[in-house]
């Protein structure tokens, strides 16, 4: 049993911020067994090693819920619209996971960044190639990170040596979820990459393997950019919109997650919502390929569910506090500035709930120990903004504006 103290900051049950000053969580087998103040617990639990956390604040981890590790390469490429950059850029380096060992470097390098960011689980695509979703999965297995992801599948509209087939993506990754799913921290995510880049037949392939296994999840990207949409409405006639692709193949489904959903018709909105399908807000990706901008406040007044992700190499960083202040300029820029609860919220416990995972991100008895300890003293400037902000809150909204790695002082992955 190990003792953590320090400012405790989690999510109450009506969304508002829970806070616990000079408070200690107890943590053993990767789960928060216990909180309370420290006489209690030391009492309870004589044996524990305390480690004190001062005035800095222990929260939840991060979740970011939509980051391609194989973009961490090609991160800041410059000039291009998405379907110029995946071609220019994107796609060439994927092409190289087809060797295990780069994959391998790539992924123990992906992580180590997300530890220093403070990001302790993700929804992560991986490429084509069933060895980079293996690599993955084994540093994250080995690490003790919490983590969807899945090959990509892709069969037309890419280049030969990243291309599949209906049968081979079906196959390839029904031996993965076999190989990973449910181990440990483990979850597998059906990845059709987007619509352009999968046949009608690849996508109706995907959804019989999600009924086969219907606990895994599935990732793709959906409505991002302008010429995107409009390819995919000569790609499928017949579907109603872009989500309506997704929908007659039989992917739409509550364990759905739809990277960017920028510039949704009302009917694709709706539909959405009505099964409660994951939106994925990617706002430093969607800022720096100029994409549009995503309607946060408005999607979360329609009842939308909304996680926050990075989109590294699209977006440019790995830091969920950056995203956090770019979600925040986003939202300004398209009419509603949001609030500081649903920021956090989308960067974690509500990430988290998006994904299916209910006992992520916050800090609550049960829990899985995922936790960072955030100390604005590291820098001068928001030392001074939080030592005059009059609430809990508006020192937290200071933070994600001003905050980076730096104040990101420990991060814990399943207590360790
Ligand atoms: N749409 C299809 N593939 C991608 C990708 O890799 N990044 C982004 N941002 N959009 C995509
Ligand atoms: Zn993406």
């Amino acid at each position: 049993m190990k003792l953590l103290q320090g400012h405790l900051v989690g999510f109450a049950d009506d969304g508002n911020f829970f806070e616990h000053r000079r408070g200690v969580l107890a943590v053993a087998d990767g789960r928060i067994q216990d909180m309370g103040e420290l006489a209690e617990l030391r009492a309870r639990y004589p044996d524990a090693v305390l480690t004190d956390h001062g005035d800095a604040w222990i929260m939840p981890g991060f979740v970011d819920a939509h980051v391609h590790y194989p973009q961490l390469g090609v991160i800041a490429s410059h000039g291009r619209e998405l379907l110029e950059w995946l071609t220019d850029y994107t796609f060439p380096e994927e092409a190289r996971f087809a060797d295990a060992d780069y994959a391998e470097a790539q992924a123990e390098a992906f992580w180590d960044e997300l530890v220093r960011n403070g990001t302790t689980s993700a929804a992560v695509f991986s490429t084509v190639h069933a060895c980079s979703a293996d690599a993955l999965f084994r540093s994250a297995h080995r690490r003790g990170h919490r983590v969807m992801t899945g090959k990509v599948m892709m069969d037309r509209h890419c280049p030969a040596d990243l291309a599949d087939t209906a049968q081979s993506a079906y196959d390839d990754s029904e031996a993965l979820i076999r190989r990973w799913h449910g181990q440990g921290r483990l979850d597998y995510a059906l990845t059709p990459r987007f619509a352009p880049t999968s046949s009608p037949a690849q996508l109706v392939a995907c959804a019989a393997l999600w009924d086969a296994y219907p606990d895994v999840a599935m990732q793709t990207h959906l409505s991002e950019n302008k010429d995107e949409i409009a390819w995919v409405g000569r790609l499928f006639p017949d579907a109603p919109d872009y989500l309506g692709v997704y929908e007659n193949a039989g992917l739409l489904r509550p364990r759905s997650l739809f990277g960017h959903a920028i510039h949704l018709l009302p009917r694709e909105r709706d539909a959405a919502r009505a099964v409660g399908a994951g939106l994925v807000h990617c706002p430093t990706s969607n800022l720096f390929l100029g994409s549009g901008l995503f309607e946060f406040q408005q999607l979360l007044d329609a009842g939308q569910r909304i996680a926050l992700a990075t989109d590294v190499g699209g977006g440019t960083s790995f830091s969920m506090l950056a995203t956090m202040k770019a979600a925040y300029q986003v939202s300004a820029m398209a009419g509603r500035a949001l609030e500081i609860e649903p920021l956090w919220y989308s960067a974690t416990l509500g990430a988290a709930r998006a994904l299916g995972w209910n006992q992520v991100a916050n800090i609550e008895v049960g829990f899985e120990a995922d936790l960072i300890v955030i100390d604005p003293a590291q820098t001068q400037v928001l030392n001074q903004r939080v030592r005059r902000a009059s609430s809990l809150r508006e020192a937290l909204f200071a933070t994600a504006i001003l905050g980076d790695d730096r104040h990101v002082v420990r991060t814990y992955v399943a207590g360790a």
